[in-house]
Formats: C-alpha cells, structure tokens, sequence
C-alpha cells in the first residue's frame, strides 16, 4: 500500500493516527535543523515535520529532499502548536511527525516552480506535465468533469442516448476548414475530420432513435483566438418530434443542473430572449454582453438634414448615423488615444472612420462638431444623455456595417472602464430568428449563417420561394452568456425537396448535391421524421465557469495559437516513405 489516506483528509480528530501518505514535495523549509515539507497529491498539501529528536535516521534522509521529489512518509497525526496553525490549508491544523521515509523518485530542478504564477505560457505548455501539478489547473480539469458528468446524469435521465460517431468522415459544413487524413487504402482519397457530427445525428433521426447525445471532439483548420482551439469538445444533441422552444427548455435545464452541480449557483430561468436584428441594433453583436449598457442609439433623425458632408453623404445613400455614449470615459481617453481608436476602426474593423466628442470641462472636443448647428447638438445631447465626462462614438455607414462597428467599440469601452471587472452576474441570453442566408462577396453567393441544414422559418418559406434571401430567417437559437457564444442550434429541413432548394440557393447544383449530400437527400426520402438539436461548446462553458479567459486553461494538452503543441512538437515532418505510402507527394521545400 503506497497510502492510507490523502494529503487533503487529515484534520484535528486525526490526532494520534498513524497515517501514510504519498506525493510530491511541494516546498521544503529548514527550520534549525527541522524539516518542514509540504506534501502535494492530487487533493491538496499536508504539512510533514521531520524532527532530529524523534527520528535522527529519516530526518537526516529529510535534508537530501527537493521540490517534486516523489515520496512516501509514515508518521503520527499531530495537532499544530498554538498560533501556527494555518486557516487557508484544509489540513491546517495538523501536521505528521514522520518516522518513516522512502524516496520513491528524485525530480530534477523544474523550470518553474509549481504552485506559482507562471506568466510565459509558451514555457507553461512545453511542460504542460508540470503546469498540470498546479491546483489551479487541476481545480479546472476537476470542475470539467463535473461538467460532463452532469450533463451525462442529465441528458440520461431525460432520455438521451450517448451514441458514437465517427472520427474519419466526410467534410462538414460548418464554415471552417477541414483537417483532412489520407486514406493508404484508397490512394488519392481523404477522410475528413468532423468540424461536428451534424450529418450525422440528423441520420440517427432518419434511423429512429429519437434522442441523441454526444461529448463530441470537434476539429476546425481556422484561425485560433483565446476561445478557439483546432480540436474542441461539444455538448452535442438532437431530437425528433422536438420544437425550438422545447430545446431550449431542454439547455436552461441542461445548464441549471451544471451550474448547480459545479459551482452551487442558482441560474434564473428561462433566460432572456432577442432577435438576432435586436440584438444587432442595440448591441451590434450576435452575443451581446448584456452585463453592461452602452447601447447603440439610432441617430439619423437627429442628423436628417445635416449639413457634415460624411453624415450627408451616408443619408443621402440610404446609410445610418448610430452613436454609442461612453459615460464616463472622457478622462480616460485622450486626445491621442481617440486618434489611435480611429485608426483601429479603420485598420481592423474596416470602419470609414470613428468620429467622437468627448465632453469635458464644458467643452464638446470633436473634429466634427464644427459641422453641427446648435439645434442638431441640442436634440444629439438630449438622446444620447450627453453629460459633462462622457465620450460619443458615432458610425455613419449602411445599418449592418455601422452596428457592427459599434458593437465592437462598444467592448472595447467596457474593457477601458472595466465595467465586467470582478462581476459575478451570469447574463444568459437567446438569440433567436437568425437570417438564414448571408450574401458573401468574396465567394459572390449566399452562405448559410448556421449550416445548409437549417429550417428556414415557417412564415419566411414563401420570401424563400420569390428568392429574397436576405429576408428569410432560419429556425436559429444561440445561447449567449456574458458576451460569449456558448452554443447554437436549430430546427433542421427533414424533407428532401426543400433540403435541396436549399442547397440550391447556396449555388450547389444537382451533381454537387448527389455527390456531396447524397446520403442525407436518399436518407430524407425515407421518412425522416422532423427534428432538431443544438451543440454547446464544452470548453467555453468550462472556461466561464472557472473564470478564466482562455480555453487553454481547461484543456489538459491545448495547442498554442499556431496550432503546435509545444510538448510534443505535433504537428511533425513525417518521413518521405511515410507519404509515399499515403500516395502524396510533398511540394513544400525545406530551407
Ligand atoms: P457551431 O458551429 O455553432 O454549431 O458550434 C457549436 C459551439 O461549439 C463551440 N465552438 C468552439 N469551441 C472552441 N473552439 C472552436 N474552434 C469552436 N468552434 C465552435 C462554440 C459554438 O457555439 N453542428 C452545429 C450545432 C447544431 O446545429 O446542432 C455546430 O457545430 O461554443
Ligand atoms: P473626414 O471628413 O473623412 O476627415 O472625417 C471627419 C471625422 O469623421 C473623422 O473623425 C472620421 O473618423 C469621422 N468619420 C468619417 N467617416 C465616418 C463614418 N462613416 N462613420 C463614422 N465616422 C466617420
């Protein structure tokens, strides 16, 4: 037996036990000749005093101990002297005398000290084996088991089965690239890793089983962010016989047990509902963060006949003048930092520009309020609340484009004025009625917003038929908490005709379609039964319930933001008979 007991257990009733522990040697102090160790295991630390009086041989053994080593100690369960107990540690108020020692494996000098901040996390990633040993990490990688297995105890007890799908398939649709394998036994040929397993749970409904789920890996070639990784987990469902409504009642339920079951949280349902075009108006996002104000306020009436050749221009072209009021902010930003602002609007959002008045000591500071009569100002001054301190942003542009601008100003405010530090509100949040279709300009056709499985809704068929496109909305939900795009779902087109008009909107002509989709176009023509579903994203849920900011810090082997992981060094060259035998042939040249 290497252990009695863990280094999280021991308390002051132990007293008098004789107990046995191993782990790693957390910290190592010399008091005078007495060794004080704290013992690390995967529950926490315990305090181990090596005393020269008691037991000369294995306090001598002690002095040869550093930081990592792994080791096993016998001893008594003391209780702490008076006034050296320690409140923070659960086992703070004991301690064991050892008089037993075994070195079970010495450790090398680690490149950072365990249980410290470590900043440099390209360092925290070569040796992710060591950053593991931190309790932060651990505490996370705990509280995602949490997560799954709630969500199995839920999903189970409302009827859901767990079902596999397949890991080397077909492309998927889901708007990234596709990692592709090579198949040796079919030269010339690629599997697809699944972006989702959308297709197929849609034919597990085809097949009859009603209600699927699965924690599903996920793997997406795109350009990585703090929220994104190439391989990712979902929460993965779906249901026939099923409506909107009744999946989302499905997730608040869904997430109510999470919350509960991981952090003891009480989360308010049903959670709050808003179109996609409301959503964009006022928030200029699809997963507005609505633990803050700062909404975009519509201004063209104000400006109806201005005489600023910008405003004028935009109006004249059927555009919009939308402003945001950042209360507050004109302290914080300067003259030169609403400058660099205007140049991130151009360079990164692609905004014509950022015009602002920032109001202080009286005074509207702007490059364009020289253009504006006192009437305009008055009337701009009363729908915005301008006050002594704040700063307007205004986007002058089509509405699509002007609220889009906004909305990500709109975060960048938040982020100055630190408006969401240290808040513990959970604002959830539905975004219904997504458009269905997007017009892209650089593929010069329409994309789906969702997937080219989502139902357009009932009501919009008929936009659809007439060929408005842009009008029609899908039968699309996404979950939203705290400005983060937790999951999307939708009902789906279960019959072949319309699945097919859809393709067809999408510029995939009939060949495509058989080539493609044959398999879903056949399967719909056997009785598929109407259904739906929805996928959360695992590692986003995990993050925002840890609080942190990325979803590195709830993978256990995460790539960085090239997508390496610099532990392994995947991905690697691979040997020329390798890819001779895979029939590809390399064209990339070696410096
Ligand atoms: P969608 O593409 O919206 O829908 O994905 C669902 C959720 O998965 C998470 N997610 C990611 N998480 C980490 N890294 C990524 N690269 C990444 N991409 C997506 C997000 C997102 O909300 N098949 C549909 C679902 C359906 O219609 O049922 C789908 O995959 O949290
Ligand atoms: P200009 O006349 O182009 O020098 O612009 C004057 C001010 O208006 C600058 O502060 C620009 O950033 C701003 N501006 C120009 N075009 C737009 C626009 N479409 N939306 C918002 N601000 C704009």
């Amino acid at each position: 037996m290497y252990r009695s007991t863990s280094c999280n257990t021991l308390r002051k009733e132990n007293a008098g036990q004789s107990v046995t522990l191993a782990g790693w040697v957390n910290s190592r102090r010399d008091h005078g000749g007495v060794i004080f160790i704290d013992l690390r295991d995967r529950e926490g630390l315990t305090q181990v005093v090596f005393r020269p009086e008691e037991h000369p041989q294995v306090a001598e053994a002690s002095h040869g101990l550093r930081g990592e080593d792994v080791i096993q100690i016998t001893g008594l369960v003391s209780p702490r002297l008076q006034g050296t107990e320690n409140a923070k540690l659960a086992t703070g108020q004991i301690e064991v005398i050892a008089s037993e020692l075994t070195v079970l494996n010495k450790s090398d000098v680690p490149p950072f000290q365990i249980d410290s901040k470590v900043a440099n996390e390209d360092l925290r990633l070569t040796y992710r084996y060591l950053d593991l040993r931190r309790s932060e990490m651990k505490q996370n990688l705990k509280l995602r088991h949490r997560v799954a297995k709630s969500t199995r105890d839920f999903l189970d007890e409302q009827g859901f089965l767990e079902i596999e799908t397949p890991i080397l398939s077909n492309p998927t649709p889901e708007g990234a690239r596709d990692f592709l394998v090579p198949s040796r036994l079919n030269p010339g040929s690629f599997y697809a890793l699944p972006q989702a397993p959308q297709q197929y749970k849609q034919l597990l409904q085809v097949a009859g089983l009603e209600k699927y789920f699965q924690i599903a890996r996920c793997f997406r070639d795109e350009d990585l962010r703090a929220d994104r990784q190439p391989e990712f987990t979902q929460v993965d469902l779906e249901a026939s016989f099923i409506t909107a409504r009744e999946i989302q009642t499905l997730i608040e339920g869904l997430l109510s047990r999470i919350f509960k079951e991981s952090l003891g949280v009480d989360i308010p349902v049903p959670f709050q509902r808003m179109t996609y075009a409301e959503a964009m108006n006022r928030f200029g996002s699809d997963k507005p963060d609505l633990r803050f104000g700062v909404e975009i306020v519509e201004l063209s009436d104000v400006f109806a006949h201005s005489q600023f050749k910008v405003f004028r221009s935009v109006l004249d072209n059927g555009g919009v003048i939308r402003a945001i009021n950042a209360k507050g902010a004109a302290s914080a930003l300067s003259k030169e930092q609403l400058k660099k602002w205007e140049e991130w609007a151009k360079t990164e959002l692609g905004a014509k520009g950022l015009a602002y008045i920032r109001l202080k000591e009286g005074e509207w500071e702007s490059p364009i309020v020289k253009f504006f009569s006192e009437e305009e100002k008055k009337a701009l001054a009363s729908k915005m609340g301008f006050e002594e301190g704040d700063v307007l942003f205004f986007g002058a542009d089509k509405p699509a484009p002007a609220c889009e601008v906004l909305g990500r100003v709109r975060l960048k405010v938040s982020e100055l004025l630190k408006l969401t530090e240290g808040s513990k509100e959970l604002k959830f949040l539905w975004v219904v009625d997504f458009p269905l279709l997007q017009f892209s300009p650089e593929d010069n056709s329409w994309v789906a917003v969702h997937h080219p499985f989502t139902r357009p809704k009932a009501e919009d068929l008929e936009l659809m038929e007439k060929g408005e496109f842009a009008e029609v909305r899908a039968e699309a939900y996404d979950v939203v908490l705290n400005g983060v795009e937790l999951g999307g779902g939708s009902i789906r087109i279960h019959e072949k005709e319309l699945q097919s008009k859809l393709f067809a909107a999408l510029g995939i002509g009939p060949e495509e379609q058989q080539h493609k989709f044959g398999h879903l176009l056949k399967a719909f023509s056997f009785g598929a039964p109407p259904h739906g579903g929805i996928a959360l994203g695992l590692d986003r849920l995990v993050m925002l319930l840890c609080g942190a900011d990325s979803i590195r810090e709830v993978i256990a082997f995460p790539k960085n933001n090239r997508g390496v992981d610099l532990m392994t060094h995947s991905p690697v060259e691979v040997e020329h008979k390798l890819l001779r035998d895979l029939s590809i042939a390399s064209t990339v040249k070696k410096a």
